[in-house]
């Protein structure tokens, strides 16, 4: 399928959700190379620093939204599942943008379907609320593009930004109207995988949300963005030029500062475990053996290796063999988020 295809099929999806007042949109969480922590607004999700991702491929979320006049309130089963709470309110808080900008006032049906483990630490607020946002502006009738939509992810969880557009996508800092996430590179581009190791399902005491704005509490972060720049064009040269070498030092200094920050903020936040030291301390002794594969790590205990598709199902089967590893998901590259047929 070419892009004027999937142009097109889009337009027609959109006519349809439209009419219909429902839509079915699919995403892909994303894991970030160069990370984001902290908000310069909590509220706006206006990010500290500008982020570098790729979007995961083999991991997706689909959600199919429903205005309708006869519903009291919104409601929202993930896999099947009811929520109501937190999680509904902010789901609530995204779709109540859209109905304002599209003069709507119906409230909605959500129903979110994901294969990405729960508990598995790989962002799922990523994925929920990119889909989320494309199905619901879809339903309202709005036609929103890639930009917009970005912007209207980003409202529901910071990382959702960058699951919009597809590949490996850059968000800006910025003001509102400028702090959205560009695609870089198609999914295409460099069949790199992320190999994560699970050592933890257990919930989080304290997710990111509950986490970004401790982030301005840490001595670090002020040093953390002041090298985010570097890091970021560091990162952005490699991944157009393929080069994992130069790409591997900068993605693991850019999680290890952000851990320092996490460590270091009032009340710190410990996301590490013993097993996670000993994953980044086997990297390192596999870079010494000479292979080129390098850690990242997000808001909780897991570890991301990034590594070639060559070198991917050796170090899933090294990584089975080591302790507390308990299970281990691998991922390359995935493209937009997107309308699907119901
Ligand atoms: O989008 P949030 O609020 O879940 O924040 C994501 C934070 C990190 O995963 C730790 C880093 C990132 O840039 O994805």
């Amino acid at each position: 399928m070419n892009s004027t295809d999937t142009h097109q099929d889009q337009a027609l999806l959109r006519e349809k959700a439209a009419r219909r007042r429902r839509a079915t949109a699919l995403a892909h969480p994303n894991i970030a190379l160069i990370k984001y922590w902290g908000n310069q607004d909590d509220n706006l999700r206006l990010p500290a620093n500008p982020s570098l991702s790729m979007n995961l491929g083999s991991l997706q979320t689909i959600t199919t939204v429903t205005f309708d006049d006869s519903l009291a309130g919104d409601t929202l089963a993930i896999n099947g599942v009811p929520f109501t709470g937190p999680t509904l309110e902010r789901v609530t808080a995204n779709l109540d943008l859209v109905r304002r900008q599209a003069g709507l006032t119906y409230r909605a049906r959500i129903e979110s379907d994901s294969n990405v483990p729960v508990g598995s630490g790989i962002a799922s607020s990523s994925a929920a609320f990119a889909a989320l946002s494309v199905a619901a502006a879809a339903a309202a009738g709005l036609d929103l593009d890639q930009a917009a939509l970005s912007r209207l992810a980003r409202r529901g969880s910071g990382s959702a930004s960058r699951s919009v557009p597809g590949g490996f996508c850059l968000w800006q800092a910025g003001d509102d109207d400028s702090s959205v996430a560009r695609s870089i590179a198609p999914p295409e581009h460099w069949d790199l995988q992320d190999v994560v190791a699970i050592v933890s399902q257990e919930h989080k005491e304290v997710g990111s949300s509950g986490g970004h704005p401790l982030a301005r509490t840490s001595p670090l972060q002020a040093a953390r963005i002041a090298g985010v720049e570097r890091r970021l064009e560091a990162c952005r040269e490699a991944l157009l030029a393929r080069n994992l070498p130069a790409l591997g030092p900068v993605i693991e200094e850019d999680a290890v500062i952000m851990h320092a920050v996490m460590m270091s903020s009032r009340p710190p936040l410990y996301y590490w475990t013993p097993t996670t030291m000993a994953l980044i301390l086997t990297t390192q002794r596999w870079q010494r053996d000479g292979l080129p594969v390098y850690f990242t790590i997000d808001a909780g205990p897991n570890v991301h290796l990034i590594c070639e598709a060559g070198l991917a199902q050796q170090v899933e089967a090294e990584l089975h063999k080591i302790p507390g590893v308990q299970t281990v998901l691998t991922s390359g590259p995935g493209g937009p988020a997107r309308l699907i047929e119901h």
